[in-house]
Formats: structure tokens, sequence, C-alpha cells
């Protein structure tokens, strides 16, 4: 019977793939206008003849900018050609001599590109990237992704290294904030969206710069959540869940790619011939140029992967990396290398090609300088605003026990409390190079602006974070005490997340769990704000406040958005882009999941303290599950509250079978169903459930941000065809089995308004 069985499976998964759709591998980048691009190839090539090895192998380098500073040793490599790319100068004045030094002294005038980590905005600070995710709204963070391009192109910053498009499941990895959360559908979206507002239509345009996708690939996978390290992905889920992304920002024509630090089953990406040559530029035809990221051609050598730094330079070549950051292994060896037979100039040529076509793209032979006084003010009322409105839509609301918010306008007395509420550096988050905390709109500023000093009452309660004093615990008692609300702003510094910023235990810090304890024991109402650039495992808070606001690191304009939501003036709408763990020790917990041989179930949890003391160890009936935290995560992705309700009803598809060239539009019926105007980010769900092999128990296929009065009903409809059911079988090819797919409608990742469509041959 057995033995039937797998006869019968085998027949199965080869008779499944020989019907399956296989979709081809080759796709292109987004090409430049023919004639355009023509005269640019024509441009490239015709000063590449002109160009010397050492001229060549100068524009395959990146040195980092002194900071104000043009010392001599700088000065020389410029004006000999031995640099073709600066990070991190942003004074415009040094940074146009710098320019001039490179187009008039120089001898073939070759401008060099100026590049700068402008992650989530320049100035103008917008919300985490990860909160920008959890707006999930592609119009909006494509404006962001424009605003932050046209401030940085304010001082001579055509290339920014963003977007981030990491996918992680591992909320202790530091750079989660700069991430778009653990979906590659929803990244691959928002990822594509940057990539539009950085470069808009043409990269020559006024506010233009170029984006550069990164890390590629897999970086989000570090073992443990530590930042750097190793990413063992099997090859299908490399292809089905981190790469997605960056074909997206590839076919959005992301100008160039950056290597990612970390080694993927066992060799490290920045001399990944696999990755940069095989599936980059051969599987999806990227055009544009990879950089290392920093020295991390030097760490081929740190990684056990080459033994010197001329075998680093040979292999970083090799696999594809066109420019290096940092370390100094192409300006020292190449040459020789190239002398020796090793590389030909052909691969250098290559290289400098990409290069050199993106500084024409540019428009950088043209305009080499960069005139302030040509754009828009920086930090605007209008960049502001949508700074703002991103930060209001970044937003979720996790808990609202009563409808507690909004408040009342007419509330008499809010204490504001925490080490969060006016910290004008910290609200801001990671990556803020050329943000200040002086442009900072705090939430206790906004507030008292909005209800005027005298019902205002603060008390920090804790100075940082991370402090452990409970000395200011008295005052903000006091505080509590004298007010009818508690507004207590929690949370996480911005420097304990972002690059390298790790954390094991990713519970509240400092001594917040106990601030929470003593104000909870007021009996006021008590309104958890959350600024933190993580989930952060907020479990042990549930029970204690009334309501929970995560509104991430939220930028330059938290207080006006966080003091609008509260207040009602607007309606939370953001969702979760990432899955909240109950405790650390679940993670990696996120939604895509499999199903396993024994799913848990609330029925199947056997809890801890149910335990029969000495009890005998059964191998039946058990599942996959924690006896301490369950099988569940305290917030599902895609999760968030709003003040108004939403009623799903009525799924339904056009066709209950389609043909695999055919496409089924899927539709459920959405209602506001409560008081309050609002926007619900409605979601598109997906399983096949039983595959040759086996695929998530969801995976998000669509998203949809619909606005209703209240009263209101809409249909919203999405539309599938085989192509979005697609994944990578055994052999690696990406097909389309056929068969029954479930669907869900509905506002988060668990929605139960289900239906289901069959794909036939
Ligand atoms: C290292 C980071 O990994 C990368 O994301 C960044 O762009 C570079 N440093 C340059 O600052």
């Amino acid at each position: 019977m057995k033995l039937l069985s797998h006869v019968f499976l085998l027949y199965f998964i080869f008779g499944c793939m020989f019907i399956n759709i296989i979709w081809g591998k080759k796709s292109t980048a987004k090409e430049v206008k023919p004639p355009q691009k023509l005269q640019i190839e024509k441009k490239v090539k015709a000063l590449l003849s002109k160009m010397t090895l050492p001229e060549k192998i100068g524009q395959m380098v990146q040195m980092n900018g002194q900071y104000g500073q043009i010392p001599e040793d700088f000065k020389t490599a410029i004006n000999s050609g031995s640099v073709g790319s600066i990070l991190n100068e942003v004074d415009v004045k040094t940074l146009n001599e710098i320019q001039r030094i490179a187009v008039e002294e120089s001898r073939l005038g070759i401008p060099i590109i100026f590049a700068r980590d402008v992650i989530h905005g320049f100035k103008t600070i917008f919300p985490i990237p990860l909160g920008q995710a959890a707006t999930w709204n592609p119009e909006l963070v494509e404006s962001g992704a424009r605003v932050a391009a046209t401030e940085a192109a304010t001082y001579g910053i055509r290339w920014t290294f963003a977007p981030m498009i990491d996918i992680t499941r591992d909320p202790r990895w530091g750079r989660i904030a700069e991430c778009l959360g653990e979906d590659p559908y929803l990244t691959s979206t928002l990822g594509a969206a940057m990539v539009r507002g950085f470069q808009g239509d043409d990269l020559s345009a006024q506010g233009s710069i170029a984006a550069c996708a990164k890390h590629f690939a897999a970086y989000g996978a570090a073992e443990g959540g530590r930042d750097y390290n190793t990413a063992s992905v099997p090859e299908n889920e490399l292809r089905d869940v981190y790469l997605p992304p960056f074909k997206a920002c590839v076919e959005a024509g992301a100008a160039t790619l950056m290597a990612a630090f970390n080694e993927i089953n066992g060799v490290p990406a920045t001399g990944n011939e696999f990755l940069l040559n095989d599936v980059l530029r051969g599987e999806w035809g990227f055009d544009g140029f990879v950089v290392s990221d920093w020295e991390s051609v030097t760490q081929l050598i740190t990684h056990g992967f080459t033994k010197n730094e001329k075998v680093a330079a040979y292999q970083s070549v090799k696999a594809g990396t066109d420019m290096e950051m940092a370390s100094t292994t192409y300006k020292t060896f190449l040459e020789e290398l190239v002398k020796e037979g090793r590389i030909s100039e052909e691969d250098i040529n290559q290289a400098v090609i990409r290069i050199l076509t993106l500084k024409y793209q540019l428009g950088l032979f043209d305009n080499p300088y960069t005139d302030p006084a040509k754009f828009p003010e920086v930090l605007n009322e209008n960049h502001k605003a949508l700074a703002k409105k991103t930060a209001v839509q970044s937003a979720v609301l996790l808990q609202n026990k009563n409808n507690m918010l909004p408040l009342s306008k007419d509330i008499q007395k809010v204490a504001v409390i925490g080490p969060l509420a006016d910290a004008p550096h910290d609200q801001l988050g990671t990556w803020i190079f050329d943000g200040h905390k002086k442009n900072s709109i705090t939430p206790l500023q906004a507030i008292t602006e909005f209800l005027g000093s005298s019902r205002v009452v603060s008390a920090k309660g804790i100075e940082i974070s991370r402090s452990r004093d409970t000395k200011g615990f008295q005052q903000a008692v006091d505080a509590a005490n004298g007010s009818d609300v508690v507004l207590l702003f929690l949370g996480e510094e911005s420097i304990l997340s972002g690059e390298s910023h790790c954390r094991a235990d990713i519970s509240l810090p400092g001594a917040q769990q106990q601030l929470v304890d003593t104000l909870a024991g007021t009996g006021k109402p008590v309104i958890a704000v959350i600024l933190a650039g993580r989930p952060l495992t907020i479990n042990s808070i549930l029970d204690q406040v009334d309501a929970v606001l995560y509104a991430w690191h939220p930028g330059t304009m938290a207080g006006p958005a966080i003091s609008d939501l509260i207040f009602g003036v607007e309606t939370p709408s953001g969702k979760l882009p990432v899955t909240f763990p109950l405790a650390v020790g679940q993670i990696p917990i996120y939604y895509a999941h499999k199903n396993t041989g024994k799913p848990a179930s609330n029925e199947t949890w056997e809890k801890l303290d149910d335990i029969p003391v000495e009890a005998f160890q059964l191998s039946i009936g058990n599942t996959s599950h924690y006896l301490d935290a369950g099988f569940e995560p305290l917030f599902p992705f895609g999760f968030g509250l709003s003040y108004t309700t939403f009623e799903y009803n009525n799924i339904r598809v056009s066709a209950g079978q389609i043909k695999m060239d055919e496409t089924v539009n899927i539709s459920a019926d959405l209602k506001n169903t409560g008081q309050f105007a609002g926007e619900e980010v409605v979601q598109l769900y997906v399983r096949d459930p039983f595959a040759g092999r086996t695929r998530p128990v969801r995976e998000l296929k669509g998203f949809k941000r619909i606005y209703l009065e209240p009263g209101e009903q809409i249909t919203v409809t999405f539309t599938l065809g085989a192509k979005e059911l697609a994944f990578h079988n055994l052999k690696m090819q990406k097909v389309t089995e056929p068969g029954t797919f479930f669907v869900w409608i509905g506002g988060h990742s668990n929605a139960t308004l289900q239906t289901e469509f069959e794909i036939i041959k």
C-alpha cells in the first residue's frame, strides 16, 4: 500500500512537471529610448577608445570623500583619472571643486559620480523604510523617494545606495529597519516604486538620481539575525523569496545594484559568479553596474574565500562586481592582472562601459556641476507635508480597547510621558546622515501645539530608552495622576537598530516595562505609542495599556503625524509589513511558512502548564509548536486596526476554472461599518495546497488601499493568472502547476474569507 502511494506520488510529481507551464527566465531591464541609447553607446565607445588601462581601472574605483576637504593625494587621484566615484561628500562647494578637477584637469574630463546613502529622505526625513512599507502605498513611497532624490541632487548627489530590498524574517537583525519587510511581493512593489521615485522617467532630469538596489543577495537571511552573517538559502527559496524584489527593481530600471557583505551557501556575494553573472546578467539581462559594499572585496579574504587582495580583486571582477567601494584592490592589482592575462581588457571594458553609460544617462558630461539655487528649497512645506502623510499612513494601530482612541479634542489634560516623547534625534531612525534633529517636530511639541500648553503635562520617566534608572518615575506618576489620560512614548532609540545594531532580546529596553507597570498602577487610561526600528516583543504591555499605536521611527514629522492620529484628525491605516513575534524564541516566524506534516492548531497546542508531572512521552498527536509560546505570532503580517471597522463579504471568482493562458478575477465586497471615514489595505492571499515542491500556507499576491466613508461599500477585484502562481520546481524551472488554488481576501494574512479556483492545462 505504502509502495503504491509512493509510486502514485512520483507519477503525480512527474506528471505535473510534464504539464506545467514553464516560465522563461530571460527578461530585459527597462531600456533607455533607442535613439538616446544608441547615442550614448556611441559616446561611450568613442570615449573608451581614448582611455588608457589605468584610466579605465580608475572608473572602477570608488573612494570615500574627505568631508569638505580635498587633500593633495585626493586631488592627484582625481586629476589623474584614478577615481570614478566618490561617496560621502555632501559639501556642495567641495563637491563642485572635485568635479572641476575631474572635468577640467583630468586628461579626458570624465565627471565623478557622487554617491550617498539616501535611505529615507535627505534633509526631510521620512519614516524608516520598514515604516514606509507599513503604508502599503506604492504611490506615496514613490513620491517620498522623489523628494529624497530632489533634496540629495540639490547637494550634488546623483546616486543613492537605495532601495534596500532585502527580505528578512528576523527582527533581531538591526537592518530590518532599513528594509521593506518579510514579503517578496510587498517588497518588490515598494522597492520598484522607490526606484521610480529616485530615477524618474529620465535620469538626466533635475531631481533624478540613480538608484542602487541592495544588497544582492539574501543579506537579510543572516544567521541568527546577526549582521553580516552567513546566509544558507536553498536555491529555490533564493529564487522564490529573496531574488524577486531585485528582479522587480531591475525591471523598474534600477541603474545599479550593490553586492552584499554576506556569503550565500559558501560563496560571498561580491565574488559570486552565479548571482552576478548567471542570474543578474545572464537570466535577467541587467545592463547597469554592480558596486561592492564597503570593503566587501577585501572581505573575501576574511570570509576565507580568497587568499589575498590580488585574488580578491580577480574574483570580484570575474564575478561581475564593476566598482570597488572603499578598499583599493582594483586600483592596486587590476593592471597587473590584465598584464598577466588573468583578466582580459575586455572584462575591464565591460565594467567601464556600464559605469560610463550611467554617467551619460545622468547627464553628468553635459551638466557636471550643481547649483543648489536651481532646486526647490530642501525641507520645504511640500516635502514636510509628504513626510507627514507618510508617517500618518505608516503608523499601525495594534490595539484599541473600548475605542479608547481617538481622544476627544476637548480632553482636559493629557500626560505626555516616556523616553521617546521628545527625542528629536531618535524619532528620525537609522541612516540619517543628512537629516538633523533641529528640524524634527516631536510628539510632545505637536501635542502641546494642538492642545495648548495648559492642557499638557510632561515627564520623561526614563531619560533614554536603554536607561534602567527609575528616578524619574515619581514625576511620571504625578503627571499621570493629574491628567485624564497618559500618552506613553516607548520604544527604541534610533541607534538600537540599523547596520550591525542587532539585538538578541527585542523587548522594550531599559526600565520601560517597569515604567508601564508603574503607570498602569495609577488606574489612568494609558495609550502606548511605540517608536522603534523593528518589531518589539510587546506582549507584556498589552494587558496594561488601552491602546497601542506602532509608529516605527517616523522621521522629521513624527509629532504632527502622531498627534493627528491620536486626536482623530487622521485615522490609522498602516498594516504590518512584518510578523510580530510573541517571544524572541519564535524567530524566524513569518506568515508564508510551510504547513509541515504536523501543523499546530489551538486544539493541538500542548501548553506547558497543562503537562502532568512525569508525563509519558508520546510520539503521536504532537504538532509543530512551542510549549511555552504556542505557534502563532503576537500580530500577523498585514494586520492593523482603524478607528472605523471594515467588513468583508461575498468573495467570488469570475471563473471556477481557467486555462494556463487565462486570468481569473477574484472579488469581495468591502464595507465601512464604523463611524469614521478610513482607508483599508485590502489584501489578496493565495495557497497552492498541493505541489511538486511544497508551497507556503499563504502568499500575498495583491493589495489595494481603499478609502471609504462610513456606510460606504465597494467591490474590490484582483486579477490573477498562472504566471503569478509560479514557483521554482525541483529542476529549478519556474513553473505553474495545474490544480486548485485557495484564495483569501481580507485585512491581514489570517483573513478567513476564502474561495478557490482551478487552473487546468
Ligand atoms: C555599508 C552598508 O552595508 C551599505 O548599505 C552602505 O550603502 C555602504 N556601507 C555605504 O555607506
